[in-house]
């Protein structure tokens, strides 16, 4: 009698458990395609476009070359690197050009793997400066790379490379001030196993955090959270805003514009993993590139350059109110595709009436609102 409770109750565990990690892989989620106007795959975009950083006047840098299993052989195979790639909003049907990364002997651009972006504008002279993530190909380094836009020639030039701690895998960045920024470190990895990755994942374990870079080291400025992905600051740099993509919900964190510590004062839960965050350019609103279906971007992820492994994309607004916090009743989906046309979105960017989608290693989408 005893024995079969005992029985009944481990079963009735593991049958709760497998539920609902199936919940948790989005295996029964429903949703159908919507576009905002007329989207289209853009022109010269290639393996992923994963993160953007844009001006007022809507020229966007795009860094491309993240680094996935199946990215990384092919990558390898043809002899090619991550690229800074730029796109014009007031030319879209120009698609996007790598830039030309002046030679700089703190560089080797054969190993270049770009992650996160950020930029710092230049409003008088365009001389932008952009600090973009790099895991160079084949090393066990962490690397901000720190560059020059020159807007005569549309290039860039390396002004140098800051190394961060490289038992963190950091993610996404935003410039507060030169050489200052917050960064998100998705997890903290003594190991870069497979094998530790997957019980991390698994097991839900939060190694991440955010962290604080003053110009000469960086400390973490939050308690571990779930791999923290999106970063992004409010227009008057008062609130900071992270997505944690396992935990679908983004953390709101008041600045002390003195000491740069953070306190909560808002946590929105999603219900969906989010990605890379941006602010508009209006400063309203936040743009999430989100992942609706985890376990077909999980599959995509390791298999990308399949057809028959895409993952689905959505964008999502997050609407900010005049005291930064985000407004959760008006969050709307602006675009959903089933991973055709897009697969794996991780971020995006507005202008007007256009959207731009970026994806960890598919393509790049432009969208016009007719
Ligand atoms: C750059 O990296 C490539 C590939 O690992 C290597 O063959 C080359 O020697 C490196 N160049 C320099 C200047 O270190
Ligand atoms: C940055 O932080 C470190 C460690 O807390 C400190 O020693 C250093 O003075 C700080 N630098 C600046 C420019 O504030």
């Amino acid at each position: 009698m005893f024995r079969n409770a005992i029985l009944a109750a481990v079963f009735a565990y593991l049958v709760y458990g497998t539920v609902k990690y199936l919940m948790f892989m989005d295996v029964f989620k429903v949703s159908f395609k919507h576009y905002p106007g007329t989207c289209k795959k853009v022109k010269g975009a290639r393996y992923g476009s994963e993160d953007m950083a844009w001006t007022r006047e809507g020229l966007v840098f795009v860094t491309t070359g993240l680094s996935t299993p199946a990215v990384e052989k092919h990558l390898l195979a043809t002899g090619t690197h991550g690229e800074i790639q730029l796109f014009d909003f007031q030319n879209p049907t120009s698609g996007v050009v790598n830039l030309k990364i002046e030679h700089s002997k703190d560089l080797n651009l054969t190993k270049t793997r770009f992650h996160g972006i950020t930029l710092q504008e230049d409003k008088t002279k365009g001389e932008h400066i952009l600090y973009v993530l790099n895991h160079p190909s084949g090393e066990d380094s962490e690397l901000i790379e720190k560059f020059k836009f020159s807007p005569s020639t549309r290039q860039l030039s390396h002004l140098k490379t800051i190394e961060l701690d490289n038992s963190f895998f950091f993610n996404n960045i935003v410039a507060l001030s030169e050489d200052q920024f917050f960064i998100t470190n998705f997890a903290y990895m003594p190991s870069k196993s497979v094998f530790f990755h997957a019980l991390v994942n698994l097991f839900h374990v939060s190694l991440g955090s955010l962290h604080f870079y003053n110009g000469t080291s960086s400390t973490a400025v939050t308690p571990r959270l779930l791999t923290p992905n999106g970063v992004a600051l409010s227009p008057d740099q008062r609130h900071v805003y992270v997505a944690a993509t396992m935990e679908q919900s983004v953390y709101v964190y008041y600045r002390d514009s003195s000491t740069n510590t953070l306190s909560l004062v808002q946590k929105v839960y999603l219900g969906i993993k989010g990605d890379n965050l941006n602010l508009t350019p209006e400063g309203d609103a936040l743009l999430l590139g989100a992942i609706p279906v985890f376990y077909k971007m999980v599959i995509h992820l390791m298999w990308a350059l399949s057809p028959d492994c895409i993952s689905p994309s959505s964008v999502l607004r997050i609407p900010l109110g005049a005291d930064g916090l985000v407004q959760e009743s008006d969050i709307t989906e602006l675009f959903y595709d089933p991973g055709d046309l897009i697969s794996g979105s991780s971020t995006a960017a507005t202008y007007k009436d256009q959207l731009l989608i970026g994806s960890v290693a598919n393509s790049l989408v432009h969208c016009q609102s007719s």
